[in-house]
Protein backbone atom coordinates (compact mmCIF):
# COMPACT_ATOMS: atom_id res chain seq x y z
CA UNK A 1 0.00 0.00 0.00
CA UNK A 2 1.15 3.53 -1.14
CA UNK A 3 1.15 6.21 1.53
CA UNK A 4 0.03 9.38 0.69
CA UNK A 5 3.16 10.91 1.88
CA UNK A 6 2.23 14.84 1.63
CA UNK A 7 -0.78 13.56 4.53
CA UNK A 8 1.02 11.89 6.48
CA UNK A 9 4.13 13.68 6.84
CA UNK A 10 1.88 17.05 7.37
CA UNK A 11 0.02 15.08 10.14
CA UNK A 12 3.29 14.01 12.04
CA UNK A 13 4.58 17.17 11.40
CA UNK A 14 2.06 19.34 12.15
CA UNK A 15 0.69 17.81 15.95
CA UNK A 16 1.51 20.78 18.08
CA UNK A 17 0.58 21.28 21.23
CA UNK A 18 -2.64 22.78 21.20
CA UNK A 19 -3.69 25.75 24.22
CA UNK A 20 -5.78 28.65 22.46
CA UNK A 21 -7.10 26.68 19.83
CA UNK A 22 -8.97 24.30 22.12
CA UNK A 23 -13.09 24.87 21.29
CA UNK A 24 -14.50 24.70 25.02
CA UNK A 25 -17.51 24.77 23.73
CA UNK A 26 -18.39 21.99 21.66
CA UNK A 27 -18.64 18.69 23.34
CA UNK A 28 -16.44 15.61 22.03
CA UNK A 29 -18.45 12.13 21.64
CA UNK A 30 -16.93 9.63 23.78
CA UNK A 31 -16.70 7.11 20.64
CA UNK A 32 -14.38 9.91 18.93
CA UNK A 33 -11.91 9.85 22.25
CA UNK A 34 -12.09 5.97 22.39
CA UNK A 35 -11.65 5.93 18.63
CA UNK A 36 -8.13 7.57 19.57
CA UNK A 37 -7.42 5.10 22.29
CA UNK A 38 -7.97 2.08 19.88
CA UNK A 39 -5.46 3.55 17.44
CA UNK A 40 -2.97 4.33 20.44
CA UNK A 41 -3.42 0.45 21.45
CA UNK A 42 -1.19 -0.10 18.42
CA UNK A 43 1.83 1.53 19.62
CA UNK A 44 4.78 -0.72 20.56
CA UNK A 45 5.85 -2.29 24.19
CA UNK A 46 8.11 -3.85 25.54
CA UNK A 47 7.00 -7.75 25.86
CA UNK A 48 4.13 -6.31 24.07
CA UNK A 49 2.73 -6.23 27.90
CA UNK A 50 0.27 -3.11 27.12
CA UNK A 51 0.19 -1.46 30.63
CA UNK A 52 -1.47 1.49 29.28
CA UNK A 53 -4.49 2.37 30.90
CA UNK A 54 -6.94 5.78 29.99
CA UNK A 55 -8.91 7.16 32.39
CA UNK A 56 -10.80 9.82 30.21
CA UNK A 57 -12.39 12.63 32.38
CA UNK A 58 -15.07 14.89 31.19
CA UNK A 59 -17.42 14.93 34.67
CA UNK A 60 -16.78 19.36 35.97
CA UNK A 61 -16.40 18.43 39.05
CA UNK A 62 -13.27 16.18 38.60
CA UNK A 63 -11.92 17.81 35.81
CA UNK A 64 -11.67 20.94 38.94
CA UNK A 65 -9.81 18.90 40.66
CA UNK A 66 -6.97 18.22 37.94
CA UNK A 67 -7.30 21.59 37.21
CA UNK A 68 -6.53 22.65 40.78
CA UNK A 69 -3.58 20.34 40.60
CA UNK A 70 -2.32 22.00 37.94
CA UNK A 71 -2.69 25.52 38.29
CA UNK A 72 -0.90 25.04 42.08
CA UNK A 73 1.95 23.64 40.33
CA UNK A 74 1.99 26.55 37.30
CA UNK A 75 2.76 29.59 39.01
CA UNK A 76 5.72 28.38 40.55
CA UNK A 77 6.54 27.02 37.35
CA UNK A 78 6.12 29.92 35.12
CA UNK A 79 7.26 32.32 37.80
CA UNK A 80 11.05 30.20 36.96
CA UNK A 81 10.15 30.84 33.04
CA UNK A 82 9.68 34.24 33.24
CA UNK A 83 12.58 34.82 34.99
CA UNK A 84 14.87 32.72 32.40
CA UNK A 85 13.14 34.35 29.67
CA UNK A 86 13.77 38.21 31.47
CA UNK A 87 17.47 36.52 31.68
CA UNK A 88 18.04 35.62 27.97
CA UNK A 89 16.67 38.76 26.66
CA UNK A 90 13.21 39.03 25.13
CA UNK A 91 12.10 35.67 23.69
CA UNK A 92 8.89 35.85 20.89
CA UNK A 93 8.82 32.12 21.00
CA UNK A 94 8.61 32.07 24.88
CA UNK A 95 7.23 34.50 25.37
CA UNK A 96 4.11 32.96 23.35
CA UNK A 97 4.54 29.67 24.75
CA UNK A 98 4.20 31.35 28.64
CA UNK A 99 0.86 33.46 26.82
CA UNK A 100 -0.68 29.89 25.64
CA UNK A 101 0.22 27.89 28.98
CA UNK A 102 -1.17 30.87 31.18
CA UNK A 103 -4.33 30.75 28.94
CA UNK A 104 -4.38 26.79 29.08
CA UNK A 105 -3.93 26.89 32.91
CA UNK A 106 -6.93 29.04 33.41
CA UNK A 107 -9.05 27.48 31.40
CA UNK A 108 -8.15 23.86 32.01
CA UNK A 109 -11.46 22.63 33.62
CA UNK A 110 -13.68 23.66 30.64
CA UNK A 111 -11.62 21.61 28.17
CA UNK A 112 -14.49 19.19 27.22
CA UNK A 113 -12.23 15.86 28.60
CA UNK A 114 -9.02 15.61 30.23
CA UNK A 115 -7.05 12.63 29.25
CA UNK A 116 -4.89 10.69 31.66
CA UNK A 117 -2.82 7.84 30.14
CA UNK A 118 -1.87 5.72 33.28
CA UNK A 119 0.82 2.99 33.16
CA UNK A 120 0.18 -0.08 35.65
CA UNK A 121 3.05 -0.59 37.98
CA UNK A 122 5.65 2.35 38.78
CA UNK A 123 9.26 3.27 37.18
CA UNK A 124 12.32 1.12 37.76
CA UNK A 125 14.69 2.67 40.57
CA UNK A 126 15.98 6.42 38.57
CA UNK A 127 19.66 5.33 39.53
CA UNK A 128 19.11 1.97 37.54
CA UNK A 129 21.60 1.70 34.18
CA UNK A 130 20.12 -1.39 33.08
CA UNK A 131 18.31 -0.15 30.64
CA UNK A 132 15.07 -0.84 32.57
CA UNK A 133 13.75 2.94 32.92
CA UNK A 134 13.92 3.17 29.07
CA UNK A 135 12.31 0.26 28.90
CA UNK A 136 9.08 1.25 31.01
CA UNK A 137 8.96 5.00 29.77
CA UNK A 138 9.64 3.62 26.52
CA UNK A 139 6.62 0.49 26.72
CA UNK A 140 4.21 3.70 27.38
CA UNK A 141 4.93 6.80 25.69
CA UNK A 142 4.62 6.17 22.13
CA UNK A 143 0.91 4.89 22.97
CA UNK A 144 0.29 8.51 24.07
CA UNK A 145 1.50 10.27 20.96
CA UNK A 146 -0.37 7.67 19.00
CA UNK A 147 -3.34 9.35 20.82
CA UNK A 148 -2.51 12.92 20.07
CA UNK A 149 -1.80 11.82 16.58
CA UNK A 150 -5.03 9.97 16.17
CA UNK A 151 -6.69 12.89 18.02
CA UNK A 152 -5.02 15.48 15.64
CA UNK A 153 -6.33 13.37 12.67
CA UNK A 154 -10.14 14.14 13.75
CA UNK A 155 -10.20 16.69 14.37
CA UNK A 156 -8.87 17.03 17.47
CA UNK A 157 -6.65 19.51 19.72
CA UNK A 158 -4.16 17.92 22.16
CA UNK A 159 -1.66 19.31 24.36
CA UNK A 160 0.47 17.00 26.59
CA UNK A 161 0.58 18.36 29.91
CA UNK A 162 2.31 17.11 33.04
CA UNK A 163 1.91 20.03 35.58
CA UNK A 164 -1.13 18.52 37.70
CA UNK A 165 1.63 15.68 38.94
CA UNK A 166 3.06 16.54 41.56
CA UNK A 167 -0.86 16.36 42.70
CA UNK A 168 -0.96 12.88 41.13
CA UNK A 169 -2.03 11.29 44.80
CA UNK A 170 -4.54 13.91 45.13
CA UNK A 171 -5.94 13.52 41.53
CA UNK A 172 -5.93 9.53 41.94
CA UNK A 173 -7.69 9.71 44.48
CA UNK A 174 -10.46 11.58 42.98
CA UNK A 175 -10.55 9.38 40.02
CA UNK A 176 -10.10 6.35 42.36
CA UNK A 177 -6.68 5.67 40.95
CA UNK A 178 -4.63 3.31 42.47
CA UNK A 179 -1.33 4.82 44.04
CA UNK A 180 0.16 1.65 42.14
CA UNK A 181 -0.32 3.10 38.80
CA UNK A 182 1.68 6.13 37.92
CA UNK A 183 -0.09 9.07 35.85
CA UNK A 184 2.12 9.91 32.76
CA UNK A 185 0.47 12.85 31.94
CA UNK A 186 -2.67 15.31 31.09
CA UNK A 187 -3.73 15.37 27.63
CA UNK A 188 -6.44 18.02 27.22
CA UNK A 189 -8.63 17.12 24.33
CA UNK A 190 -11.28 19.12 22.06
CA UNK A 191 -11.85 20.20 18.73
CA UNK A 192 -9.95 22.84 17.00
CA UNK A 193 -10.51 25.70 15.71
CA UNK A 194 -9.58 27.52 12.48
CA UNK A 195 -8.17 25.23 9.94
CA UNK A 196 -4.63 24.03 9.63
CA UNK A 197 -1.64 23.70 12.28
CA UNK A 198 2.16 25.17 11.22
CA UNK A 199 5.18 23.26 11.01
CA UNK A 200 7.44 24.61 14.33
CA UNK A 201 10.62 25.81 14.40
CA UNK A 202 13.16 22.93 15.75
CA UNK A 203 16.76 22.18 15.34
CA UNK A 204 17.32 21.12 11.88
CA UNK A 205 17.79 16.97 11.07
CA UNK A 206 21.25 17.79 9.48
CA UNK A 207 22.48 19.04 13.76
CA UNK A 208 21.33 16.51 15.40
CA UNK A 209 21.97 13.32 13.63
CA UNK A 210 25.18 11.83 13.76
CA UNK A 211 26.52 9.11 11.53
CA UNK A 212 28.54 6.20 13.13
CA UNK A 213 30.40 8.26 15.55
CA UNK A 214 28.95 10.81 18.28
CA UNK A 215 28.78 14.13 16.88
CA UNK A 216 29.62 13.16 13.11
CA UNK A 217 27.08 14.99 11.26
CA UNK A 218 29.21 14.49 7.99
CA UNK A 219 26.72 12.39 5.77
CA UNK A 220 28.95 11.92 2.90
C1 LIG B 1 6.79 15.71 28.58
C2 LIG B 1 6.10 17.00 28.19
C3 LIG B 1 5.55 17.78 29.18
C4 LIG B 1 4.87 18.97 28.85
N1 LIG B 1 4.22 19.65 29.84
C5 LIG B 1 3.46 20.73 29.52
C6 LIG B 1 2.64 21.36 30.50
O1 LIG B 1 2.57 20.93 31.66
N2 LIG B 1 1.91 22.42 30.10
C7 LIG B 1 1.90 22.89 28.82
O2 LIG B 1 1.18 23.88 28.53
N3 LIG B 1 2.64 22.30 27.85
C8 LIG B 1 3.41 21.23 28.17
N4 LIG B 1 4.11 20.56 27.19
C9 LIG B 1 4.04 21.04 25.78
C10 LIG B 1 5.33 21.71 25.32
O3 LIG B 1 5.42 22.98 25.87
C11 LIG B 1 5.32 21.78 23.78
O4 LIG B 1 5.31 20.49 23.26
C12 LIG B 1 6.53 22.51 23.23
O5 LIG B 1 6.49 23.86 23.63
C13 LIG B 1 6.61 22.46 21.71
O6 LIG B 1 5.45 23.01 21.16
P1 LIG B 1 4.63 22.19 20.04
O7 LIG B 1 4.28 20.86 20.66
O8 LIG B 1 3.40 23.00 19.77
O9 LIG B 1 5.52 22.07 18.87
C14 LIG B 1 4.78 19.39 27.50
C15 LIG B 1 5.35 18.58 26.50
C16 LIG B 1 5.98 17.40 26.84
C17 LIG B 1 6.53 16.53 25.73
Amino acid sequence: MDFDLTQTDHLLSTTRAVRKRLDLERPVPRELILDCVRISTQAPAGGNHQKWRWVIVDDPDKKLVIAEAYRRSYAPYIAAQKKAVAQAGTAAASDSIIDSSTYLAEILHDVPALAIPCALGRPADAGDKGGSQQGWWGSVIPAVWSYCIAARSRGLGTAWTTLHLPGEAEVGEALGIPDTVTQLACIPTAYYTGDDFKLARRKPAEQVTYWNSWKNTDIA
